[in-house]
């Protein structure tokens, strides 16, 4: 708890950029959380080295997803966002959370099996020890609950299982969290293959928007988005194209699945289809506009970032110090 308020955590990864899935899965829902919790977002650069990065480009992009965060509608006064690699106690809780994980549970993790037979050249520790960096992340802050999408569950458990054993042995020390369902949000998949989630490490540029495309982009990519041989705009689990559109076409007008149904009765996929990137592009324009006048005000965003850094720094040690302590390393002598 947080001044009364239970506490959520999550994060994104700092690379590349975000799309539409992040923001309509993910991003949307944490901006309604604020009200009721203590929220605190990472942006988790560490964990972004467990594949080989271009620094400069990489510095970029951790900046630009920063401000896309608050572009989104997190007020940085009201959510404490923040880079992880600013709070040096991730890095150390993990190193002793990494001492209470047995090599058996990770090799069980099945992005690790996934990322490694993608990068077989580069099947670093550090991808090893992911789920053990993310768990240290979650326990830091004592949250009670984590925003997550399924592929991130597994991590959640491990997570849950390393607070356990952790209290087990030293009392009520972590909070152990639980995975936070939004009630509505939507799982974006794929334009391109709707069995997909989408991703911004897609290869295919057409299978993913980006939340800083063109309109232009927007359009053309819905457009070509893959769909079914039949012409209904419907919803149903046999047309996982045109789901998926209906899908984020409701996510963005607020429409129900009957009322698009009815709305697009007797119109072919090629109205329906321009009319969800028109949707899109136009629920995206403010959101842009708005990362323009954060990315062009260094001096402003400088100071949420030292603000919040200060922040969750302050959150980090209270617990990295309990944590020391009972495990018996030597308390500093101040
Ligand atoms: N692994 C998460 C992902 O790729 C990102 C992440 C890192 C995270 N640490 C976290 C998410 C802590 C929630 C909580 O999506």
């Amino acid at each position: 708890m947080i001044n009364d308020k239970r506490i959520i955590y999550s994060g994104m990864q700092a690379t590349g950029t975000l799309t539409l899935g992040n923001y309509l899965g993910a991003l949307k829902n944490w901006v309604t959380l604020s009200s009721e919790y203590e929220c605190i977002y990472g942006v988790m650069d560490l964990h972004s080295l467990t594949v080989r990065q271009v620094p400069a480009k990489f510095r970029k992009s951790a900046r630009s997803i920063y401000a896309l965060y608050v572009a989104a509608g997190l007020d940085p006064e009201k959510n404490c966002i923040y880079y992880q690699s600013h709070v040096s106690g991730h890095a150390e809780l993990s190193w002793i959370l990494g001492c209470f994980t047995y090599m058996g549970e990770l090799n069980r993790m099945t992005q690790f099996k996934d990322k490694s037979a993608k990068h077989a050249d580069n099947i670093n520790a550090g991808l090893y020890t992911y789920p053990v960096l993310m768990a240290a992340d979650i326990l830091l802050y004592q949250a009670d609950l984590v925003p997550i999408g399924v592929d991130q569950k597994q991590h959640l458990e491990i997570t849950r299982d390393i607070a356990q054993r952790f209290n087990a042995i030293y009392g009520d020390v972590f909070t152990v969290p639980e995975a936070y369902v939004p009630k509505t949000g939507a799982k974006i998949m794929s334009l391109q293959d709707p069995m997909k989630k989408m991703s911004k490490s897609d290869e295919n540029v057409n299978a993913t928007i980006l939340l800083l495309d063109s309109k232009d982009d927007i359009l053309r990519k819905f457009k070509r988005a893959v769909t079914d041989s039949d012409s209904a705009v419907r919803y149903a689990e046999e047309k996982p194209g045109i789901s998926n559109l209906m899908g984020i076409y409701s996510c963005v007008t607020g429409k129900s699945f009957e009322e698009i149904e009815k709305e697009f009765d007797g119109r072919g996929y090629g109205d329906f289809k321009a009319a969800v990137g028109e949707a899109v592009a136009d629920a995206l324009a403010p959101l842009k506009a708005r990362y323009q006048e954060l990315m062009a005000d260094k001096a402003y965003l400088d100071s949420m970032i030292k603000m919040n850094d200060e922040k969750a720094q302050y959150y980090a040690s209270k617990t990295l110090r309990k944590v020391q302590k009972k495990v018996g390393l030597t308390e500093r002598i101040r």
